[in-house]
């Protein structure tokens, strides 16, 4: 029987020798910050773990960004506290992996995929979790059509993303690990554990190569995340990811995820659209936290999550409003459908939370003026 051997990477764009990289909608972490990852690793002389494209310190620069020795500008893709990016970073170099929990928008997976992307310089090997992830996508698979006609053997076999990764020696990533039934996330206990990935129809194994490790995410609104067993728990050391501590580190990460996603989307660049992301960033965290910013006026909270990953759609939205049917300013005309919409999930119970907000806390604020007609407008 010959011994094929596993595919180390991820999967091959099938688009790429027809389409530019330039067309494509949304190019992976490695690919649109592939100058500020060679730069990185130019000027990068710290000790790499094995088959690291980066040593831990560069990598965690890569995610917070700075100024390197030759100038070189390294943009932030995290904006949180530093220990937390170091502490998940030196995870990936230990025989632990990696688990990245928080509630909804709080980056868990944009941080798994930057991660992926500066350790091993590829963020594409991904298992997507939910209730119906077989343990195929997790072990393997097999081509039915060659394993009749060829029986077993390693040509016929489909690796997971996180066999190939084990043989190449790279970063697997595990989407929504919770989502997962129980018996399939136990799956990842040997490969986590014993580091290898037996093959009992083959009489092998496929054994993990320096340089491979796992980033799991999972939401703590799920239900199900205490379901994690406490097994597979132990393999895992947990990063919680936490809500922006500011309005102005908020501010911040709406302000900058917005100026990529527009320019992505080819959407005209907003002339001044701060003052307005401010101030959906206030509705948000107000509404969030059950208080004014002020700390006087308590308001009740709607139903939803409000996260900064809604504000970031809230204000691209309104961009795109600004940009297509308005004079290109971000006005508060723009944002108010969208922070209605991500307001009022319960029809009932948050129009109710809404139109209090609005009249006690948005008619009262000093220059909120055109923003309240605005919302009154948006179909109160
Ligand atoms: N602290 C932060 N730094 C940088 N970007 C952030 C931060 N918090 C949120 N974002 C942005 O929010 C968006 C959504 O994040 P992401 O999808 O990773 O959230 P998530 O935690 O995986 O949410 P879910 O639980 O819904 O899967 C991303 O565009 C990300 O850039
Ligand atoms: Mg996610």
């Amino acid at each position: 029987m010959t011994t094929a051997p596993i595919a180390a990477g991820g999967p091959r764009t099938v688009s790429s020798e027809t389409v530019s990289s330039d067309a494509v909608l949304r190019p992976h972490a490695e690919v649109t910050f592939a100058d500020e990852l060679a730069a990185l690793a130019a000027c990068d002389d710290r000790p790499r773990p094995e088959r690291w494209r980066l040593s831990p310190w560069a990598v965690a620069t890569y995610l917070l960004g700075g100024t390197l020795s030759d100038g070189a500008v390294i943009t932030p893709k995290y904006v949180g506290p530093r220990r937390i990016v170091e502490v998940a970073v030196t995870t990936l170099a230990t025989d632990r992996a990696l688990l990245l929990l928080g509630v909804p928008g709080t980056a868990k997976t944009w941080l798994s995929e930057h991660l992926a992307a500066a350790v091993s310089g590829d963020s594409t090997l991904l298992v997507q979790g939910t209730a119906g992830t077989p343990e195929e996508a997790i072990r393997y698979g097999w081509d039915y059509a060659r394993l009749l006609s060829r029986g077993p053997s390693r040509e016929a076999l489909v690796a997971s993303p996180v066999m190939r990764a084990m043989a190449g020696g790279a970063t697997a990533r595990v989407e929504e690990l919770t989502r997962i039934p129980a018996d399939v996330q136990d799956t990842l206990i040997t490969i986590l554990s014993e580091k290898t990935l037996p093959i009992p129809e083959l009489g092998e194994e496929v054994q993990a190569v320096r340089g491979f490790n796992l980033i799991a995410t999972a939401n703590d609104r799920d239900r199900g995340v205490n379901e994690l067993s406490s097994a597979l728990r132990r393999r895992f050391n947990t990063v919680v990811l936490p809500l922006p501590a500011t309005a102005e580190a908020e501010v911040d990460i709406v302000t900058r995820r917005v100026e990529q996603i527009g320019a992505s989307l080819r959407l005209p660049a907003a002339a001044d659209g701060v003052a307005e992301i401010r101030r959906v960033v206030t509705v948000f965290r107000e509404l969030r936290d059950g208080i004014t910013e002020d700390g006087r006026t308590k308001v009740k909270s709607p139903s939803g999550t409000l996260s900064t990953a809604e504000a970031i759609s809230v204000v691209t939205g309104g961009l795109a409003l600004a940009a297509h049917f308005g004079d290109g300013v971000l006005r508060p005309g723009d944002v108010a459908a969208g922070i209605l919409g991500a307001v009022v999930r319960d029809p009932a119970s948050d129009r109710v939370v809404w139109q209090e907000y609005l009249e006690t806390v948005v008619r009262e604020r000093d220059g909120w003026k055109d923003f309240y007609r605005a919302c009154r407008e948006a179909g109160v």
